[in-house]
């Protein structure tokens, strides 16, 4: 088992599809080490985990609570961390974040939102040597709505330009998220580091889905994700047959206890 290291993400584009999944614990991590190329701890898991309506509550502790129990229990795949909202807002900030999240968790890299406006941000941790994974397109720490972007000739323009600054910024590979395909095309065709799609087309060098989206165990169902399970149906059916078993006192059975 080798391990996955950004030199390998890079001598990847144009070659072979990228594979990414966002998660969280130490099942899923210990599953998607075995498939995945990188595993993202997203901040995601303020609304797929805690419930919250967005991405913006989450805090940085929560972030290197499940950064560390994602890297403990993946040995071989790239492990990134999100940097969650306002904890990169300039560049000392942002530093001293990425730093303390890196040296909490031991995970490979940092991910942040945005383009044109965090080119500082990241050529700062890079020049400090924190590795970043970019993120483009929909941004969900800074949109309220789940939108498809790159629809009209200037949003185009302006993901592009934010494709190529936080390509020359020094990112290792970057987040594409919900763009037309031949934005996405073009993205990918013009940086010279792998894009990572999710809702953003074949086109893209690798693609990332949230794992609890893709195994069916929330009730969120764009168009971009393919639902490969419904382990919400499974669980929801298993504790149905545990909760009758415990009224009609079928469980414990012999097998179970201790005599
Ligand atoms: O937070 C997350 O899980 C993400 C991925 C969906 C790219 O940013």
């Amino acid at each position: 088992m080798q391990k996955i290291t950004i030199k390998k993400i890079l001598k990847k584009k144009n070659k072979t599809p990228i594979t990414c999944l966002s998660l969280y614990s130490k099942t899923m991590a210990e599953i998607a080490d075995k498939y995945c190329d990188i595993i993202l701890v997203g901040d995601s898991l303020g609304m797929v985990l805690l419930g919250m309506k967005t991405t913006k509550d989450v805090s940085l502790e929560t972030m290197i609570i499940h950064g560390k129990t994602v890297k403990k229990n993946a040995k071989k795949s790239l492990v990134v961390v999100d940097m969650p909202y306002k904890t990169y807002t300039n560049k000392l900030i942002a530093y001293s974040n990425a730093k303390k999240v890196i040296k909490l968790t031991k995970c490979d890299a940092v991910k942040l939102e945005g383009g044109k406006k965090v080119v500082k941000i990241i050529k700062y941790l890079v020049k400090k040597g924190i590795p970043v994974m970019g993120h483009i397109g929909l941004l969900p720490q800074f949109s309220t709505k789940f939108k498809l972007k790159g629809k009209n000739f200037n949003q185009k323009k302006s993901i592009f330009e934010d494709a190529k600054a936080v390509s020359n910024a020094g990112v290792f590979a970057i987040v594409v998220e919900c763009v037309v395909e031949s934005l996405a095309k073009k993205i990918t065709e013009n940086v010279s580091v792998p894009t990572i799609g999710i809702g953003a087309s074949k086109y893209c060098d690798g693609q990332i889905l949230v794992a609890d989206d893709m195994l069916g165990l929330t009730n969120f169902v764009p168009r971009f994700v393919k639902k490969y399970s419904n382990l919400k149906r499974e669980a929801d059916k298993c504790m149905k047959n545990y909760t009758k078993d415990v009224r009609s006192r079928r469980f414990p059975s012999f097998k179970n206890i201790y005599s």
